[in-house]
């Protein structure tokens, strides 16, 4: 499983990647909002630090205006994965941007079935939302590993990313049920790489090296 992280800001990204792990980048525009600049602007500098998948959504509701919409972001760099929500219209615009050539990222998976249909329409990647499933007392991971079953069962080379996660036990369960990817906030990230027995560890290995002297 890959990591990507799931922020709009640039410092953010820039810390997550000098981590050396960092395989891409989504937003949504919630996040976007947060940050109180040019949507265009921001990625372009976040595609100038990241060479991974960049995912920017549309804001269009019909298909047609989201074409034009994802053409436009784009055009903006090579890196650009057009993030578009799982609609009747979206399905039509995941097709068209399939058919240019243009990477896709559909959002807002709450079920398999949506997951199967994002993919035949021609997606690149599909966002089940752990999360907020769990939020509502659903079994966000679950939908994970059934989407994971179905994709293998039936070939399908849409990847899997694991998005709305909240914790470290959500990217443990995520890389076990199948997701290929894993979208966690730089918190989260961060949260990963730390045991208190690791601290110990090196506190220990520390004051018996000093004791040398
Ligand atoms: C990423 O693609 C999603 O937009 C994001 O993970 C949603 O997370 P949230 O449910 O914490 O807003």
């Amino acid at each position: 499983m890959k990591f990507f992280v799931d922020t709009a800001n640039i410092d953010e990204i820039r810390e997550a990647n000098e981590l050396g792990i960092l395989a891409g980048v989504t937003t949504n525009p919630s996040l976007v909002a947060k940050e109180g600049v040019s949507f265009h602007e921001r990625l372009k500098e976040i595609t100038k630090v990241v060479s991974g998948s960049v995912s920017a959504e549309v804001i269009a509701e019909d298909a047609a205006g989201m074409i034009e919409e994802g053409k436009e972001l784009a055009a903006i760099a090579p890196n650009i994965t057009v993030k578009v929500p799982m609609t009747l219209e979206g399905l039509k615009a995941v097709k068209a941007f399939h058919d240019l050539g243009i990477k896709t990222n559909v959002t807002l998976i709450f079920n398999a079935n949506q997951a199967l249909l994002a993919a035949r329409a021609g997606a690149t990647y599909v966002s089940p939302f752990l999360g907020r499933l769990d939020d509502i007392g659903h079994d966000g991971m679950q939908l994970i590993a059934t989407v994971a079953e179905i994709f293998d069962r039936h070939q399908i080379p849409t990847e899997i990313i694991a998005a709305s996660i909240r914790h470290p036990l959500h990217v443990t369960d995520a890389a076990l049920n199948g997701a290929h990817i894993a979208t966690v906030p730089l918190q989260v990230l961060k949260q990963l790489v730390k045991h208190p027995l690791t601290d110990q560890g090196i506190e220990r290995f520390l004051a018996d090296w000093n004791k040398t002297k």
